[in-house]
């Protein structure tokens, strides 16, 4: 098990510099939290992602601010000395500035985050650098933008065209000049994860963006097999836990229908 450190903003930076890989983990939940923490992952994710992961929702977008903060808190007590990432919501920045940084605020205030992650793309830059300038660290997400699905027309792969790729440069460019300490790739082809990766002098965390990231994320209950819906082929599966509690679930009602649980064991 790896020792455990406290990771900063100031951290992250020297790892990109030291060459170190930063790995970041999604969590929804304290015990989760408090295992992916023991195990030494850099970063926390209280993605959007919640969602499909745990709301039922088939989609990230009808997740809410309240949702979000709700499960933040949960991984905060679960993980009380972890970096934790925020996400912020479909339409939590789009309303005005304002709102975008009074929601942004929720998390380090209420939530007790370290920082927040924005979807968005290079229009977003102007709030991204006013929520710094607030103190609010901020980790940008550019390439596939989950809560554009309608406007994109579907979950598709970015910057597969030099015209697209040049755009997924522009937006991670702007999340750095803007103030963000890191930014998430998203579903992009490696040499464009590559590309970016060396134009940022920030860290950039892949997910689906090839091995030369700074970092990789993934969704913790696509690593463990235990969203069965879909799996992304950027996720690798490296347990099958659903089929574990399949088994568990199984054998406890074979057994108390049949009698052998509970026995003294479990009698008082
Ligand atoms: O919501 C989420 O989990 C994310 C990651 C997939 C990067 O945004």
């Amino acid at each position: 098990m790896a020792p455990m450190k406290k990771i900063t903003v100031s951290t992250l930076r020297k790892m990109k510099l030291e060459g170190q890989k930063i790995v970041m983990l999604t969590a929804y939940d304290a015990p989760t939290a408090a295992l992916a923490s023991q195990c030494g992952i850099d970063l926390l994710l209280v993605g959007d992602s919640l969602g499909m992961a745990v709301l039922g929702y088939d989609s990230t977008l009808p997740v809410t601010m309240e949702d979000c903060l709700h499960h933040c808190k949960a991984v905060r007590r679960g993980a009380p000395d972890a970096f934790i990432v925020g996400d912020m919501p479909f339409m939590s920045c789009h309303t005005s500035e304002r709102d975008a940084l009074l929601n942004a605020a929720r998390f380090i205030q209420e939530a007790k985050c370290d920082a927040v992650k924005i979807e968005g793309d290079i229009a977003l830059a102007p709030t991204v650098e006013r929520m710094v300038h607030a103190g609010i660290p901020v980790m940008g997400h550019v390439g596939l933008l989950p809560q554009h699905i309608k406007t994109a027309g579907g979950y598709r792969i970015a910057g597969k065209t030099e015209d697209t790729a040049a755009r997924v440069i522009a937006d991670a460019k702007a999340m750095e000049e803007a103030g963000a300490f890191a930014v998430v790739l998203e579903c992009v082809p490696a040499e464009l994860g590559k590309r970016v990766t060396e134009e940022l002098s920030i860290p950039t965390i892949g997910i689906g963006a090839g091995a030369d990231c700074s970092g990789q994320v993934q969704v913790v209950h696509d690593i463990l097999g235990l969203f069965e819906g879909f799996k992304p082929k950027h996720a690798k599966r490296y347990a099958d836990l659903a089929a574990e509690m399949r088994k568990v679930f199984t054998a406890y009602s074979d057994e108390v229908r049949n009698g052998t649980f509970p026995t003294d064991e479990h009698s008082f």
